[in-house]
């Protein structure tokens, strides 16, 4: 059911069905100003909702021929692709389908990399913004660092352990939920405020060692890290228990390997825009490991 709603602006989620997706969706539930559109590449998940009553429209990414359909009438879109390298064409073929049907504002969800950096999926998220860049329609670009979340999805807790494919060496990480809130805030105010910012979200500096001792106080147990090196990683991606893209695995394996190796050492970094935009402070890890015990637990 598509809704077109000119008294208010209408806002386009891509990738409402994913973890960000979905807690953007939560977030700007409480606001009655937008039109929020969901969108799934999925027909039963657009049917499902639909019967829920949420304005929802059908939209593959690799499909071009879906894009007019869902973007009539919208004014804001948050593009956010998936694991894989076909974010290059998607993203180039959505924005040009944004320009012909007249979005205003495109918030972009990319990664925490310098500008030079070499990493090639870093550098297709970068290529992405200088297209959205190129396209005039006005633009905010969002840089999470490492998900705090990886911790219930590529590395879990298991038999009291979990993995750093990084060796000792630090990481930035962010609570999903400040993510979703800055990019919700963002697409709540719109360009006036936001358009041609950037904003940063690595909010606390770990290494493996540091994790586990915040693990093991919050769940009363002994977590322990074990330190894993890039090509650990690459074994673990090859062996088909986690289904990933060949070329986004292989940069995941760069990824980790320059962080090692001191090119990318600004990982371990903070950077925290959070509280410029949301105005509330960021999650500290140990309380998002209080937040999300449960989840934590369940896989020991
Ligand atoms: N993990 C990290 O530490 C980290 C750090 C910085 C940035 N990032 C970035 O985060 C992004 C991924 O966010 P996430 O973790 O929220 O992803 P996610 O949970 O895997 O969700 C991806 C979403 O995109 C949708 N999607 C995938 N392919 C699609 C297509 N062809 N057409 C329409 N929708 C499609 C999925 O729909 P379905 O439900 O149909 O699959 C899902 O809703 C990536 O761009 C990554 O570079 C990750």
């Amino acid at each position: 059911m598509t809704i077109i709603n000119k008294t208010k602006p209408t806002v386009l989620i891509i990738g409402s069905t994913g973890q960000i997706g979905r807690l953007i969706i939560e977030a700007l539930s409480q606001t009655s100003e937008l039109q929020v559109r969901l969108s799934s590449r999925r027909l039963e998940q657009v049917e499902t909702l639909c019967a829920q009553g949420q304005d929802v429209v059908y939209l593959d990414l690799d499909d071009p021929r879906t894009f007019a359909g869902a973007l009539a009438g919208v004014d804001r879109l948050f593009l956010l692709t998936g694991y894989t390298v076909a974010m290059l064409v998607q993203s180039k073929t959505l924005i040009d389908a944004a320009k012909k049907a007249g979005v205003q504002h495109i918030v972009h969800l990319g990664i925490f990399g310098e500008w030079d950096c070499t990493d090639p999926h870093f550098a297709w998220h970068q290529m992405i913004e200088r297209y959205i860049e190129a396209s005039g329609i006005a633009w905010t670009h969002l840089h999470p660092n490492y998900f705090m979340e990886n911790l219930l999805g590529i590395a879990p807790l298991k038999d009291g352990a979990f993995s750093m494919f990084c060796g000792d060496r630090r990481l930035g990480w962010i609570a999903l939920k400040d993510v979703a809130a800055v990019a919700a805030t963002v697409l709540h105010e719109g360009s006036a405020k936001f358009g041609g910012k950037d904003y940063w979200m690595s909010t606390e500096s770990l290494n493996g060692a540091e994790v586990a001792a915040i693990l093991s106080e919050v769940l009363k147990q002994k977590i322990r890290c074990d330190y894993k090196q890039p090509d650990d990683l690459r074994e673990l991606l090859m062996s088909g228990k986690i289904p990933v893209e060949p070329n986004y695995a292989e940069a995941g394996v760069e990824f980790m390997r320059q962080v090692m190796d001191g090119r990318m050492g600004y990982i371990g970094s903070v950077r925290d825009d959070v509280q410029f935009v949301t105005g509330k402070p960021s999650t500290s890890f140990k309380q998002w490991a209080i937040e999300n015990r449960d989840r934590l637990l369940p896989n020991n």
